[in-house]
């Protein structure tokens, strides 16, 4: 089948409303917000594209499951449906369920993070780096350089630099690293894959040096179809296949289950590693629950379960890069400036690019993610200065890169909300001149993007 339309491979089957709104009530309550689009309403949202986390449908089997769902405080048959489903595709001995990612990543730098650690990563996402900055550790960034050049062109642009990172480990010695992290794909470096030969070539370097390799698995599903079409060898690799080959090159991993979990809520943390799984586990107790619960219901493990069964098909995981490349491919095509190739589950805009009069530090994704909602009702998130400047000892310093994601939640919209979505970009674009950029009036210590209050410029 070589036709050009996307079929969504589903039909609806319950719909939620969509409420309109007008430009005047939406510049009404983006003020209110303190032009955080964090701090909106949701129901004043038209698309929302502010993030794949946990927004996605579910399926009427994933319904179906959440109703075979057992509360059992300890050892729920729930909890072993969610094992085995975990097990298929990552066989770790020690599976530690979480209420979501950052959970699973707060345990595990409290376990084995601190002051004088030093943890790669191609590229850390927030949470990520907020966790092992929050221990004391320092978190950095090795991936490969065309990683950091928007318009540059790479099929596997979340790659890591394997010569910054044997460097890193040097400068920081390799006692100081309690692990390598490779996230798959690349989230905050444009939703980018990894490849299976970079896996590998993160892993050789691990073991040189004696270190642990983790991934950051949220987006697995989507990784493993990239390896498939664009690495040579795995054309006709089963995606569990590819899935299993990426899990056999770590000794672990983190996952929030809101991505390609297509739960709205869960996580785990995994490893092989005994000793490191006890301190794990004690630490799980504390705040997240019993071993065989985590933060989660009985319920939600269910979901979590089905959705891993549904997630590796190839006829969801065609639609969903492919339909995600529309709506870049679409943007790229009428000039408008964006990391290319288009990643897994979002496209990114690059303000930086599109608005070169906005200097870095008055925040020119902040400004095209206020006006794509301002315009359309549109929201999506700054990935940039606000999200990455502010650094440890209260300086600011312009991120890598200023990007706006528009990150599409799985299975949710259809490809009219998506050309609307094109529409409101191309005209937002045209007028990009006349955007403006903002500072911040009020910012939390950590974390900042979520609660700032900002003020526009001029
Ligand atoms: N790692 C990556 C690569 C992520 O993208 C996220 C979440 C997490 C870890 C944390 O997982 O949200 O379940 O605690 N990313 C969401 C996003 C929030 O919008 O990209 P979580």
């Amino acid at each position: 089948m070589d036709y050009r339309t996307i079929i969504e491979p589903f039909r609806i089957h319950a719909v939620e409303p969509i409420r309109m709104t007008t430009r005047q009530e939406r510049l009404r309550a983006i003020e209110a917000a303190g032009w955080n689009l964090f701090g909106l309403h949701a129901d004043d949202v038209l698309i929302d594209l502010l993030t794949d986390s946990g927004t996605g449908a579910m399926s009427r089997d994933q319904w179906a499951a959440m109703q075979h769902g057992d509360e059992s405080y300890a050892g729920s048959p729930s909890w072993f449906i969610f094992l085995e489903a975990v097990h298929g595709l990552f066989p770790y001995r020690h599976v530690i369920p979480t209420h979501q990612g950052r959970a699973a990543e707060r345990i595990l730098f409290t376990a084995i993070g601190g002051p004088g650690k030093v943890v790669p990563n191609n590229t850390h996402f927030d949470t990520t780096r907020a966790n092992v900055e929050a221990t004391g550790a320092t978190a950095v960034d090795c991936v490969i350089p065309e990683g950091r050049v928007p318009s540059l062109r790479h099929p596997f642009k979340g790659n890591m630099d394997l010569d910054l990172l044997d460097r890193t480990i040097r400068v920081a010695g390799p006692g100081n690293v309690p692990v390598v992290f490779v996230t798959v794909t690349n989230n905050s470096g444009g939703g980018q894959p990894v490849s299976m030969a970079n896996i590998r070539g993160v892993r050789a370097v691990c073991d040189r040096h004696g270190i642990p390799l983790f991934l950051d698995a949220c987006r697995f599903a989507e990784n493993a179809w990239f390896i498939r079409e664009r690495e040579d060898g795995f054309a006709s690799t089963p995606i569990v296949d590819i899935v299993r080959e990426m899990a056999s090159c770590a000794d672990g991993m983190t996952m929030s289950a809101k991505k390609d979990g297509l739960a709205n809520i869960g996580g785990w943390l995994a490893m092989d590693d005994d000793g490191l799984a006890e301190r794990c586990r004690n630490l799980l107790i504390l705040t997240e629950g019993f071993p065989t619960y985590g933060g989660l219901a009985g319920r939600d493990l269910e979901a979590i379960a089905q959705g891993l069964r549904e997630v590796v098909h190839e006829d969801y995981l065609r639609y969903r890069i492919r339909s995600t490349a529309y709506l870049g491919d679409a943007v790229a095509a009428a000039g408008v400036p964006a990391v290319v190739p288009t990643g897994g589950h979002a496209v990114y805009l690059d303000a930086r690019a599109l608005l070169p009069h906005i200097p870095p530090l008055a925040y020119p994704g902040q400004s095209l993610a206020v006006a794509l909602y301002v315009e359309g009702g549109i929201r999506g998130c700054e990935i940039g200065t606000v999200m990455f400047g502010a650094q440890p000892d209260g300086t600011e310093e312009p991120a890598a890169m200023d990007l706006v994601r528009l990150a599409i939640p799985r299975r949710t919209y259809t490809q009219s909300h998506i050309d609307y979505t094109i529409e409101v970009v191309l005209r937002v674009a045209e007028h990009a001149a006349d955007l403006r950029g903002y500072r911040i009036v009020e910012a939390p210590a950590q974390l900042r993007h979520f609660t700032a209050r900002f003020e526009p410029l001029g």
